[in-house]
């Protein structure tokens, strides 16, 4: 657990950050999402003591981390920024054995982590360990960067606007296998970034940022349903806050359990709402089958023994699950 307690941080006159209260559980997937200078990366950079605080308290697991000696720090948090993370003369494996490399491990031990965390990241070791960042596509080096960040296998993950300089196909890519990474090595996350897409579709927990301080905080469907003011609502999307949270909702929570008539495009139980309300509009019609993910995307007719249920404009428009239930499907 991180709990940040009245944190404030001064450049010269001016306050970055003040007067921050926060807490962030073990295990948790917190995005922090706010207006540029709003003193998110300030944030973020004062939980691994890049930046020192210049008031209040910060714990981690109880501890103040005033405390704490530089390579604890370092084994039990790792850092990743966009772009400029890796050192361009070295190699892959040499970028990402560096925090163990610095904690004094044996060399047998560092390339056989380094081989671990590349096959964890899909990377072939063969083909890019001897590498160079600059021989690496955007994508393929900011996977290094995160696996270099998991290397000494720290608890907590502090990622600056991880994915901000990479195009919106290689970042989804990489949204969906770092969701994939945090359910299954349970690392609590700290995440900033400016895009609301990515921070909704990431956070367990979102935290809006003004002027140094916490706006507000909760759930992203929370957050959509009751913004607590003008600025955390227009930040959020205004009147897009609709297509927002059915992007959030997967298509099994609002189907009905029979399927509609045989020649409906289809489309999976596992899309969002607001492709099936695309989907809806793409091909003029107000009922979807709902299939298995075996089954190929719009392909019509369904194959029956794919249809796992109907999905109808209806369903979508008023079945509201309400805020903190699981789901909302009314048959
Ligand atoms: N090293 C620094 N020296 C002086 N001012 C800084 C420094 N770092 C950040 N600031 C100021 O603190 C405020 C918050 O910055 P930052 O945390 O980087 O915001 P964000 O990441 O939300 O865009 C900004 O006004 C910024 O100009
Ligand atoms: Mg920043």
């Amino acid at each position: 657990m991180i709990e940040l307690i009245n944190i404030g941080r001064q450049f010269g006159d001016v306050w970055a950050v003040r007067d921050l209260n926060l807490t962030i559980n073990k295990g948790e997937f917190c995005v922090l999402v706010g207006t540029s200078g709003c003193g998110k990366s300030t944030t973020l950079r004062m939980i691994n003591r890049l930046i020192e605080h210049s008031a209040g308290e910060i714990h981690i697991d109880g501890q103040p981390i005033r405390g704490f000696r530089e390579e604890v720090l370092r084994r039990r948090i790792g850092y990743v920024i966009q772009n400029i993370g890796l050192f361009p003369h070295w190699t892959v494996a040499r970028n990402i054995g560096l925090v163990p490399r610095l904690l004094g491990w044996k060399p047998e031990r560092i390339a056989a982590r380094v081989d671990e965390l590349m096959a964890l990241l899909g990377m072939s070791t063969e083909r890019f360990s001897g590498k160079y960042p600059r021989q690496l596509s955007g994508g393929q080096a900011q996977r290094i960067g995160v696996a270099r960040a998991l290397a000494a296998d720290p608890d907590i993950l502090l990622m600056d606007e991880p994915f901000g300089a990479l195009d919106p196909l290689t970042r989804d890519g990489l949204q969906d296998e770092l969701l994939s990474l945090h359910h299954r090595l349970n690392k609590t996350i700290v995440f900033v970034t400016h895009d609301m897409d990515e921070a909704l579709r990431l956070a367990d927990r979102l935290v809006v940022m003004h002027e140094g301080r916490v706006r507000q905080q909760g759930s992203p469907i929370e957050l959509l349903r009751e913004p607590a003011d003008d600025f955390v609502e227009s930040l959020l999307g205004g009147n897009s806050r609709g297509l927002k949270e059915a992007a959030l909702t997967p298509v099994s929570q609002r189907m009905r359990p029979a399927a509609v008539t045989s020649d409906a495009p289809v489309i999976e139980a596992t899309k969002s709402l607001r492709e099936a309300l695309s989907l809806m509009l793409w091909h003029r019609v107000d009922h979807l089958n709902v299939v298995d993910g075996v089954s190929k995307n719009t392909v019509m007719p369904a194959d029956p023994a794919h249809i796992l249920g109907g999905l109808k404009l209806a369903d979508i428009v008023t079945a509201r699950a309400p805020v903190g239930a699981p789901g909302g499907a009314q048959p």
